[in-house]
């Protein structure tokens, strides 16, 4: 059986009945803000929001999160409550406001200069700092004080995702709610883990869940060798279970998805191939070979790697100049951090001197376009390319790889993956390489490059029956049915 959106949206009304379902995170799904006197709505470049947005609209309920746009408060009642789609309402988005100080230490501060580089093998060095920690914890308290006002004594199912949000679960323990946590990032090992002064009151913190969920089975070894290295706490690894403070936590992977039924229809439509058509004439890629990136500007997502690639494809196939455009679209991430600004620079300077080193007349190797990309540009984008890839140096999952691979209904195309990706686990039929290896992934460019139309639609076939099956519906149903303890409907 395939999961969709249908069956989600029964399983949850016989399971939950009149419980309430929750879910908390810091991104929020859809951001208001000013253009001119005008207020629009953005859908913000989270892999995390995007894959849960579409659970949401199929179960309804209240989602809690960060009020981060310009024009968030307008749009709000006086609960600070809106309801979104805005296009067809389905469920509830309460916002919660921070304060400048909040958002720089918890946010900018803990969340993303702490814990952030500490699960991601990236080599970006992690940096502790107490007054960041303390603040995580106050907005953490915040948080809860704001579910719990939602909640009062109704009974509830919180959905608790990612790293801004390990201490929780704890605070909201109560005997009418019951928790889950999604950690979207990798766990890194006991070693690694442990260079975190606030190690113990983490782990304590994402032990008051009844289930906590990582992308990898091995995210959840490494999770179950770091509490066991460094807390008191009884461990099962026959079940994958703790139990510390009287409560048991089920550790288990559930690798996330995309709602391939909804990208099948996005990709098909009209704009998407009126959007690919003004793309194409606008950047003069008509003849072109198209290869294309698709990340946040982020230090984890191994662009300068892809662009050197890019350098020593052309370098090492110069028949490919004039004829190959590697199309990189980059949306400005985290801007405040200079870990992210030293990321920025360094991309601005590759693409300058690759096409410096390259380009003829109009031609120019790399179109480097910075800006968040709408929905319909980015499927037009899609769409266009010859093969998309994606290069992480260490990511939970990476949607991109997924989207990309679902949105081909022609079935052409070739995706390369890097090793260090969630998706790589699934997605076995990608051309998958080492993003540290600048000749073994200028390589696959050119076995991209030349791979015959019925070996591109064999491989592509493989691959989007993959993300069909283990759909974000099925990723859902699979949460739910682990932590309500009933059996799960298998294909
Ligand atoms: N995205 C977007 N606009 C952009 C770039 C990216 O909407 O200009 C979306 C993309 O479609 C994907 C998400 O942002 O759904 C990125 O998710 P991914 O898991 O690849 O990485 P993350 O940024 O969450 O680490
Ligand atoms: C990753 C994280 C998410 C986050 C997203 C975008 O996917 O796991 O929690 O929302 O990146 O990052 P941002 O900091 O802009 O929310």
């Amino acid at each position: 059986m395939v999961w969709t959106n249908a069956n989600l949206r029964d399983m949850i009304r016989q399971r939950l009945g009149d419980e309430l379902f929750v879910v908390v995170s810091n991104r929020e799904p859809y951001i208001h803000r000013f253009e001119g006197e005008e207020i629009v709505c953005e859908v913000p470049p989270s892999g995390l929001t995007i894959a849960l947005d579409p659970v949401m609209r199929a179960c309804g309920g209240l989602w809690v999160a960060h009020g981060s746009g310009e024009a968030d408060h307008q749009v709000v009642d006086g609960s600070a409550h809106v309801q979104v789609p805005p296009e067809s309402p389905a469920y509830t988005l309460r916002r919660v406001w921070l304060t400048k100080e909040e958002e720089q230490r918890y946010y900018y501060g803990f969340a993303n200069q702490a814990l952030w580089p500490l699960c991601h093998i990236a080599y970006t060095r992690p940096s502790f700092n107490l007054d960041e920690w303390e603040t995580y914890q106050a907005v953490n308290r915040k948080f809860a004080d704001a579910v719990l006002e939602e909640i009062g004594d109704r009974r509830a199912f919180v959905f608790i995702q990612d790293y801004h949000f390990a201490t929780l679960s704890r605070l909201l323990k109560r005997v009418n709610i019951r928790t889950a946590q999604f950690w979207h990032i990798p766990w890194p090992n006991p070693e690694a883990f442990r260079i975190c002064p606030w190690s113990e009151e983490i782990l304590d913190g994402l032990l008051g869940n009844d289930l906590l969920g990582f992308h990898l089975q091995n995210h959840c070894q490494n999770f179950m060798d770091t509490v066991d290295r460094t807390i008191e706490a009884k461990m099962d690894y026959e079940r994958f279970e703790i139990t510390r403070g009287g409560c048991t936590t089920m550790v288990r992977p559930f690798p996330i998805s995309v709602d391939y039924d909804a990208i099948v229809e996005r990709a098909a439509s009209p704009p998407i191939a009126e959007e690919a058509k003004r793309l194409a004439r606008r950047h003069g890629l008509r003849k072109m070979l198209v290869g294309l990136g698709v990340d946040r500007l982020d230090y984890t997502k191994g662009i300068p790697e892809r662009l050197r690639a890019v350098d020593r494809f052309l370098e090492r196939h110069p028949e490919f100049q004039e004829k190959f455009v590697f199309v990189q679209v980059g949306v400005p991430s985290r801007v405040h951090i200079e870990a992210y600004q030293r990321i920025n620079d360094e991309i601005d300077q590759l693409v300058e001197s690759i096409n410096w080193k390259y380009q003829r007349d109009n031609w120019k190797p790399i179109l480097f376009l910075k800006a968040h990309a709408s929905p319909i540009t980015l499927y037009a984008w899609y769409q266009l390319a010859n093969f998309c890839a994606v290069s992480s140096l260490h990511d939970g999952m990476n949607l991109v790889a997924k989207e990309f691979v679902a949105s081909r209904a022609r079935e052409d195309g070739v995706l390369i993956l890097s090793h260090f990706t969630g998706a790589a686990r699934e997605l076995v039929d990608a051309e998958l390489v080492n993003p540290y290896a600048v000749d073994e992934m200028a390589e696959a460019f050119h076995r991209a490059a030349v791979m015959p139309l019925e070996e591109q639609q064999r491989k592509m076939q493989k691959l989007r029956a993959q993300v069909h099956e283990q759909n974000i519906y099925r990723w859902a149903g699979k949460v739910l049915s682990t932590l309500f303890k009933f059996e799960f409907q298998e294909a």
